[in-house]
């Protein structure tokens, strides 16, 4: 693409980013024809690769037009038959689909409110998140979540909701209990902390307890599965690694493979009955049918090619890589993570540990991508430099090796040039 013309993409002025005119299995084609390695599957999104013939031929069976959300339709039905049915963990029967993951947690927040207010405790409406989290970018999402530096500019546009302890079961029971819970009526978590952590996993007892703690006080406990969901952490889904059902479910990012832009909202039985002959808001484009189609697709491909079980061993090889490489360097507290979505947080130099305070992660990315590979930045507050990896459940040994090789090295560049200035 002309330079000039590449000029015009950014909306704020700046230097025209890559141009992408391609893309094939876990690579990325640019217009002067370099092949970025994504590490990252986009924004941990790609999950069965790119190019994907099978897509395109799916796309053709969608509904010629627009089609108001209130009807239904075959690709929506299907879709909902193939997640209730065959993904989802049990109890989770009602869905509704939305335009991404951000659409998909303000949807459960409303959904919290209806719930409570249907069963006549309007007191009970606040919605908890953790003191790591992200939730997505609408004022609820960001309201709700704890991503500092993503929140900084809306401080006050943003409703001031209690965040609770990430690793701690009993902290954040004892938060909750300080807030009254009579006023508390949902918790929201991501099973694996990803872009405000760098893919923090908490403990085996935090998911069960605070489920328990939940239903003991009919606060809705909403898993944010938006990146963890549909294979990503090597289960079908996240909570799966804890054996526990939210009463909401909410994904997005990996269920449509990145072809079409989707979200879903998935509740009990329980959650939906006293809404019974109301509504829930829908956006003008929720349930896309073109989407539904992708979506579906995406999901059978994963099940014919048993990718789920890929993204544990591929995920096992990947961590193992970057542990090879990482597990003594100075700079790098920790490689963490669940199937593929793994995470390194990376840490300050010299006794004291004095963080880079996200200055470092920037620079890490930019020396991959020089070097031909794209790792997603991660971090917030407590964790302010990280790095996420979630590339295409495709990927193989020789791609895992290179992506590990290649981020050692942008490390190490990285810190040379934030050391020198
Ligand atoms: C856990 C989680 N929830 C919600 C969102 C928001 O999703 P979207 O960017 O599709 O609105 C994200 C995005 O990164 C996320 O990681």
């Amino acid at each position: 693409m002309h330079p000039s013309r590449a000029e015009r993409f950014p909306f704020l002025p700046a230097a025209p980013p890559l141009t992408i005119v391609d893309a094939i299995g876990n690579h990325l084609i640019t217009d002067d024809g370099r092949r970025i390695l994504d590490g990252a599957g986009g924004a941990v999104v790609n999950n069965i690769g790119y190019g994907r013939p099978e897509i395109a031929e799916a796309m053709t069976k969608a509904l010629p037009g627009y089609v108001v959300p209130l009807f239904a339709t075959e690709a929506r039905v299907s879709l909902i038959e193939r997640l209730v049915d065959r993904w989802l963990p049990p109890g989770l029967t009602r869905a509704m689909f939305v335009g991404g993951g951000s659409e998909s947690v303000d949807t459960a927040m409303r959904i919290v409110r209806q719930y409570h207010l249907a069963k006549g405790n309007p007191d009970k409406w606040r919605v908890v998140g953790r003191a790591i989290s992200y939730h997505g970018a609408t004022l609820a999402s960001l309201a709700v979540a704890n991503h500092d530096r993503r929140r900084a500019p809306f401080g006050p546009m943003l409703l001031d909701l209690p965040k609770v302890d990430p690793l701690d079961a009993d902290q954040a029971i004892k938060t909750i209990e300080s807030e009254d819970p009579a006023t508390i009526g949902g918790l929201i978590m991501e099973p694996v902390i990803g872009a405000s952590g760098a893919a923090i996993v908490p403990p085996e007892d935090y998911w069960p307890k605070l489920r328990r703690f939940c239903c003991e006080h009919d606060i809705l406990l909403i898993a944010d599965e938006v990146m963890t969901g549909v294979g990503r952490t090597g289960k079908k889904f996240g909570v799966d690694h804890w054996g526990v059902t939210p009463d909401l479910l909410v994904g997005s990012k990996g269920l449509a493979g990145g072809y079409a832009a989707i979200g879903g909202v998935f509740a009990t039985d329980a959650v939906v009955a006293p809404l019974a002959g109301g509504n829930v808001m829908y956006f003008t484009f929720s349930g896309n049918d073109l989407a539904c189609v992708i979506a579906d697709r995406t999901l059978e491909i994963l099940e014919d090619e048993d990718l789920v079980a890929r993204a544990a061993t591929q995920g096992s090889r990947l961590r193992a890589a970057l542990e090879t490489r990482l597990a003594d360097h100075p700079n790098v507290s920790e490689v963490r993570g669940l199937g593929l979505l793994l995470g390194v947080e990376l840490v300050g130099d010299g006794e004291t540990g004095a963080s880079f305070g996200g200055k470092l992660t920037p620079l890490v990315v930019e020396e991959a991508l020089a070097r031909d590979c794209w790792i997603y930045p991660a971090g917030s507050g407590g964790v302010p430099d990280g790095l996420l990896f979630g590339p295409g459940f495709t990927i193989t040994d020789e791609e895992i090796d290179r992506l590990a090789d290649i981020t050692l090295e942008s490390i190490d560049a990285a810190l040379a040039r934030v050391r020198s200035r």
